[in-house]
């Protein structure tokens, strides 16, 4: 068993809510397509997918912990939406090339799979990315750098999308989230 898998799986037996979007999905939904597939990628109680779907987008959501997998397919359920909900090692199982007309990653950073991210949206495809970044004016967040996004490398990653919309360290909307970056990206 991946060692993460246990650790999520903790976490996610003691939730008390469902999952919420990520702060760019939210304010920025009027840029979803209306129609397509969508992927809520590490999805974990899934707030992006749920989103996706309550927006008519053909929603996948993967996360490698059985335990959010279930809660995210009793709350989709429970909502009247479908999700296609999966238990997935993102690692070892990254989306096939042009699958996504739009992939949501939130809290979850693994450089490697970067190309893999990129690879799999389709042409005019949108990545909407937020996590954590180095800076700690608040001390939530992973504590190992790697897990952190360093200044500027969102825009790095993506230099060959289009940006449509950046925020580090400062969102207007959510003057609370000093610490995380924020892109949408599209695919040309
Ligand atoms: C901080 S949580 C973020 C969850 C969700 N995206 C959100 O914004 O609430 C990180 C998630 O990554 C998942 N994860 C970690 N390693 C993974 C892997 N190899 N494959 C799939 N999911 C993984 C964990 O189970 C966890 O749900």
């Amino acid at each position: 068993m991946h060692p993460d898998q246990t650790k999520w799986d903790q976490r996610y037996r003691n939730a008390q809510s469902a999952g919420k979007p990520a702060a760019i999905l939210e304010q920025y939904q009027q840029l979803l397509p209306a129609e397509g597939i969508a992927l809520d990628f590490a999805c974990g109680l899934g707030g992006n997918a749920l989103l996706l779907a309550q927006h008519g987008l053909d929603t996948h959501a993967w996360d490698i912990s059985p335990v959010a997998i279930q809660t995210l397919a009793e709350q989709a359920l429970h909502s009247g939406l479908f999700i296609q909900s999966e238990v997935r090692d993102v690692d070892h199982q990254p989306p096939a090339a042009s699958s996504f007309d739009v992939i949501v990653v939130s809290y979850f950073l693994d450089r490697r799979l970067f190309p893999a991210l990129l690879q799999a949206l389709k042409p005019q495809g949108l990545l909407f990315y937020q996590t954590f970044t180095q800076t700690l004016f608040q001390d939530i967040g992973p504590g190992r750098p790697e897990y952190r996004l360093k200044s500027n490398e969102l825009l790095q990653q993506m230099t060959d999308l289009q940006v449509i919309a950046y925020h580090e360290n400062y969102f207007p909307w959510r003057p609370e989230l000093v610490d995380e970056a924020c892109i949408i990206a599209k695919k040309i």
